[in-house]
């Protein structure tokens, strides 16, 4: 049994990425070129910019990749990319450049569901058998599901409204808080919320009263009574570190009570019983979701898989990896596929 190289490429969103991944589960080189810089001052991610900005920098980070690990594309044995959802300018940047690459040098051509990707990063750091529970939690998404096996997914539940990271990124800037280089405010709000007191603001619980049985997400009306409350009562830093407190700990209490319902919803079902929890996206960086939601795992016995931060938000590893994963099982595509903007997994 030889081991496996794969080239992942991954466009979707505003960072260009490539990574060089082994079916022994080496990562051999990761580049990132972030656009943070780019969208900062425009207060969020414009598609046609970011679009530029992948056209521009992805022949040199796929380069840099290759020699990073000191190998050629002929030592490659696959080429992955990310092939949707995604930002639809920004997707065929990836694409086109994997589908010439892969073409000109005859080698097998993988398109990757980029919320699959997030899914089975765990598997990569640690050998997770079929069937998991996911929750991903990212910028884009917030989407709960049991992994059955490759590319077979039951959507339990997903947001009614924004993305959890969306709601977090806007209220990290209603309170102003800064970003000190990092690609998301995400991290900025972490470290806020962690000198407040979550109790000195009350906030609305989402989907608590009519909706309180059904497996679904919503922050968009937490988020707005957030930005009320920011305008109205948040003067002193201590005000900003206690009302980030308080957001962050009502975001997790709703995954949380979400969460409980899908588990108990899967253990009464009695299928093949579920082997773990698996938490990823960009959220899942945050070490007080993470800690919260290992304690709901551990009421069902199940023990808590969170890929280590830097593989949770987007990169390539994680498309390599979902390219190894599907290279092995023989799920491979022709270099005709296109993009798929809105695809649901
Ligand atoms: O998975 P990701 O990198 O990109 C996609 O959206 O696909 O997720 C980015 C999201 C952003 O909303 C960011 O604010 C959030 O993840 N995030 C965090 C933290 N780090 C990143 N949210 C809370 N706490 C963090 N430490
Ligand atoms: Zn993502």
């Amino acid at each position: 049994y030889a081991t496996k190289i794969v080239l992942g490429i991954e466009t979707s969103c505003d960072d260009t990425s490539a990574a060089i991944v082994t079916s022994d589960r080496q990562i051999l080189s990761e580049v990132v070129k972030s656009q943070q810089e780019m969208h900062e001052p425009m207060g969020g991610i414009v598609p046609t910019l970011a679009s530029l900005g992948h056209s521009r920098h992805l022949p040199n980070v796929i380069c840099e990749t290759l020699d990073r690990a000191q190998l050629s594309i002929s030592d490659i044995d696959a080429i992955a990319v990310t092939r949707g959802p995604g930002l639809p300018p920004c997707l065929p940047v990836g694409l086109n450049a994997a589908k010439t690459l892969a073409a000109v040098h005859k080698k097998p051509l993988i398109g990757v569901h980029h919320m699959e990707a997030h899914a089975l990063t765990a598997r990569l750091t640690t050998p997770t058998p079929f069937p998991f529970m996911t929750l991903l939690i990212s910028g884009g998404h917030t989407l709960l599901l049991t992994a059955n096996g490759l590319g077979d997914y039951d959507a339990l539940g997903t947001t009614l409204d924004t993305a959890v990271g969306e709601a977090i990124d806007k209220v990290a800037r209603a309170l102003k808080l800064e970003w000190e280089g990092k690609s998301s405010p995400g991290p900025a709000l972490e470290r806020a919320a962690a000198l407040g007191d979550p109790s000195r603001f009350t906030l609305p619980m989402p989907l608590l009263q009519r909706k309180k049985s059904m497996i679904a997400f919503s922050f968009s009306g937490l988020k707005t009574s957030v930005e009320r409350q920011i305008q109205d009562q948040v003067q002193t830093q201590q005000d900003v570190y206690d009302m980030a407190a308080a957001f962050q700990l009502t975001c997790i209490q709703h995954l949380e009570q979400k969460l409980k319902l899908a588990l108990h919803q899967e253990i009464t079902m009695q299928k093949k019983p579920l082997t773990a929890l698996v938490v990823s996206g960009g959220v899942a960086s945050n070490a007080l979701f993470r800690s919260k939601l290992e304690q709901v795992a551990a009421l069902y016995d199940l023990p808590l898989v969170c890929p280590p931060p830097k593989l949770c938000t987007d990169n390539g590893v994680m498309i390599a990896w979902a390219g190894l994963e599907r290279l092995e099982a023989g799920l491979l595509d022709d270099y005709t596929i296109t993009t798929l903007p809105r695809w649901p997994i």
